[in-house]
Parts: C-alpha cells; sequence; structure tokens
C-alpha cells in the first residue's frame, strides 16, 4: 500500500492506493480517531461488486455503515439526487461528527463530496474511488459538484475529503471502454510531468489494457502522486499551477460539446492531447518526434487521435472554446508540450492557427 500525501488549508489528507485499500476503510478511519456513523453513498452497480469488502472492513472496525445507493450514470450528479441524500442523511439522524464516504466512481465522488460539504454546513468525508478516471483523478483536490439544467458542474465547492481509498483490485470490474478512455488522463500525466510514466505506458501498453496488478499500481500511484503535488501546491486554481491539468481539455471541452456530451471524456483529451502536440510542433515548440511518441500511445491504447469530419465541425468547435473562454472572461489558454514530460501555458496562439490544426486533424468545416 503506497501512502500520498496532499496538503490542504483546511487539512492534509493522504491518499492509500494499493492493493486491498477497501479493506483498510475500518483501520483508515480508526487511525482518523473517527467515532461517528458512517453513510455510503454508492451505486448498484458497484455496491455488488464492491461493497461487501468495505463493508467487512468497517464492521472489524466497530462500525455499521448506512447504506444509500444513487442513480447510475452522469445524471446523478443533480439537484434531485442531491436532495434526496439530505433526506436519507437527516432522516437517518446524521450529525456534525459523523462521515460520508463516497464508493463508485467521479460521478458518487463529486456528488458525495458536495453533500458531504453542505450538509449541516459539512460532515467528514471519504472519497473510495472505484473507476481508473476516479483514482488518477477526481477523487484527490477536493473539488466537488452537482450538475444544473444550464451545463455542468455549476454548482460545487472546494471540499478537501478525510482521507482517499484507491484499491487497485476494485479496477478488475470496471467497463472495458470505461478503462481505455481513462488512460487518456494518464497519458496526460505523463506528457505534463512524468516521462517515465510515459515509458511505461510505452512499454506495458498491453498489460496496462489487461489490467496487470504491478502495471494498474504504478500508473495509479504515479499519477494521482502528480496530481496530489499540484494540487497541494494550487488549491484553489489561482496559482496557475493547476493549469497544467488541464493539457488536451482546452481542445477537448470544444469536442465534448460539439458531440453534446455523447463521448468519452477521455475520448475527447486524447483528440485534444494530439491537437495540442500539433499545435506545439506548428509552433516550433516540440520536436516532431515527441508528437509521434505521444500519437503512437494513444493509438495503441485504443484512444483517438483524428477528428471525424461528419461528428466534428471546426466553427462548432472554435465557438464551444471561445464560449467558454468568454465564461472566463480571459484569453484562450492553451497547455502546450515542450517535450515529454513538460509544459507551458501560451495566450498567444491565433485563432487562425487553432483552426488549421482543427482542419488539418480532420475535422469538417
Ligand atoms: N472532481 C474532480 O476533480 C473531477 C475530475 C474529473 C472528472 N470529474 C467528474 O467525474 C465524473 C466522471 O467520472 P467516471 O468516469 O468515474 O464516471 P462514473 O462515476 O459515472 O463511472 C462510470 C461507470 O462505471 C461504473 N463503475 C464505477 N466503478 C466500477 C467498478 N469498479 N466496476 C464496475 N463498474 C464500475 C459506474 O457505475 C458507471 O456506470 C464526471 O461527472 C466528471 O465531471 C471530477
Ligand atoms: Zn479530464
Amino acid at each position: 500500500m503506497k501512502k500520498i500525501k496532499v496538503k490542504s488549508s483546511k487539512h492534509d489528507y493522504t491518499v492509500w492506493a494499493g492493493k486491498g485499500a477497501l479493506g483498510m476503510a475500518g483501520k483508515v478511519l480508526k487511525s482518523l480517531a473517527f467515532q461517528g456513523k458512517v453513510f455510503v453513498l454508492t451505486q448498484k452497480k458497484v455496491a455488488r461488486h464492491h461493497l461487501p469488502a468495505l463493508r467487512g472492513s468497517l464492521a472489524a472496525a466497530g462500525y455499521k455503515p448506512e447504506v444509500f445507493e444513487v442513480p447510475d450514470g452522469e445524471k446523478a450528479k443533480s439537484m434531485g439526487t442531491l436532495a434526496a441524500v439530505y433526506s436519507r442523511l437527516l432522516a437517518k439522524g446524521f450529525e456534525r461528527r459523523d462521515m460520508l464516504l463516497a464508493l463508485g466512481g467521479g460521478v458518487a465522488g463529486d456528488l458525495g463530496g458536495y453533500a458531504a460539504s453542505t450538509y449541516l454546513r459539512g460532515i467528514r468525508f471519504v472519497n473510495a474511488g472505484t473507476t481508473l478516471l476516479a483514482q488518477v483523478d477526481s477523487s484527490i483536490g477536493g473539488k466537488t459538484g452537482v450538475n444544473l439544467a444550464e451545463g455542468k458542474n455549476l454548482a460545487g465547492t472546494f471540499y478537501p475529503p478525510h482521507a482517499v481509498l484507491s484499491d487497485i483490485d476494485v479496477l478488475k470490474t470496471l467497463p472495458e471502454p470505461e478503462l481505455r478512455a481513462s488512460y487518456a488522463e494518464v497519458v496526460k500525466y505523463g506528457v505534463i510531468r512524468d516521462v517515465s510514466l510515459f515509458r511505461l505506458l510505452e512499454r506495458e501498453t498491453e498489460s496496462a489494457l489487461l489490467r496487470n496488478p504491478a502495471v494498474l499500481e504504478e500508473v495509479v500511484v504515479r499519477s494521482a502522486s502528480i496530481k496530489a503535488a499540484v494540487v497541494s501546491r494550487d488549491e484553489f486554481e489561482t496559482r496557475g499551477e493547476r493549469m497544467i491539468l488541464n493539457y488536451g481539455h482546452t481542445f477537448g471541452h470544444g469536442f465534448e460539446k460539439n458531440a453534446r456530451y455523447r463521448m468519452f471524456h477521455g475520448d475527447a483529451v486524447s483528440l485534444g492531447m494530439a491537437c495540442a502536440a500539433r499545435l506545439a510542433v506548428r509552433m516550433k515548440m516540440l520536436d516532431p518526434f515527441a508528437e509521434l511518441r505521444q500519437l503512437a500511445v494513444l493509438r495503441k491504447l485504443g484512444l483517438p487521435v483524428l477528428l471525424d469530419a461528419k461528428r466534428f465541425q471546426s466553427a462548432a468547435i472554435m465557438k464551444a472554446m471561445m464560449h467558454d473562454k468568454k465564461k472566463r472572461a480571459g484569453k484562450l489558454r492553451f497547455v502546450l508540450p515542450e517535450n515529454i514530460g513538460s509544459v507551458t501555458v501560451r495566450q498567444d496562439v491565433p485563432l487562425s492557427r487553432v483552426r488549421s490544426i482543427l482542419r488539418e486533424m480532420g475535422a469538417g468545416r
């Protein structure tokens, strides 16, 4: 079991990553000197596979959890589900000293974190992420939230968890497309900060996709360590460092919007990284050989690297990207690679150049 420390202005916390982390839940709560009640927020599919391990561990440490299942999918990150969570917490008499533990992917974690941060002005929160995306990204850094009718993640808080449990074993039951898409974020960490993580993906692509436990553990620990280091230094996204986590995401959000979110986030990030690297080559910041290496590893992982003109139109993508920009009242900012393992943020990319990259990568007009 690896312990990764995360700093936060509220309290520091530990990510417990490795095989059997769920089975340690009871011990982890004991180590936090926690004596209250535990509300487990989960989803049916996740609970069927992984609740027994969690329950057993909590019971062995003397905790009797109250389990509440929310619906599956992005739609569960809603005000309606949130209200249902509050009602159950109240009905079961949960108080300030008690805890909410989210067992699931980014949806359960974001919703559970938001509920925990607002119920009675904040109860304790533990995030047990069960998707690769949750383990390498969403469970670390304290961003919580729900979607509104007007758009994604429009209501939310920064609320650091008291602990994060990332059990590699639970990834065995993850649907294959979810696993594959999440590797885009892992490639991202390699390109922004960790050339040896990138090399691991190049070398062990097959084993990574076949869920070899040693490879998965290294993937999760290295990725989580980078996310932990970045958010420890820029908790509230005010110092600019957290921006590097958006590598591939400026383009990616444009693709997601253009596709009306009917695509995996990881696929959008993969396409976005392919575009960002091409842009960096065109701007003479990146060696074309490095672009090819990134392209090759994305392909080998089964991730998309070319835009399908039938699905993606450059005008609509530009519009979506500009809309994002207007909301932030800022400039269009791109995180661009200078090498495998290091990136820089640029705000001076001419729009005409962005458009021509989109066309070059296959987008229609
Ligand atoms: N808070 C953050 O910093 C942050 C960062 C990135 C993404 N997010 C959010 O995360 C969400 C996406 O998260 P996600 O990709 O984990 O999706 P998800 O939570 O919907 O999980 C994907 C699917 O996998 C199932 N599942 C989860 N774990 C499983 C397991 N071990 N075995 C079998 N099935 C399992 C779920 O039931 C669901 O159907 C989005 O809402 C996004 O906005 C948040
Ligand atoms: Zn992402």
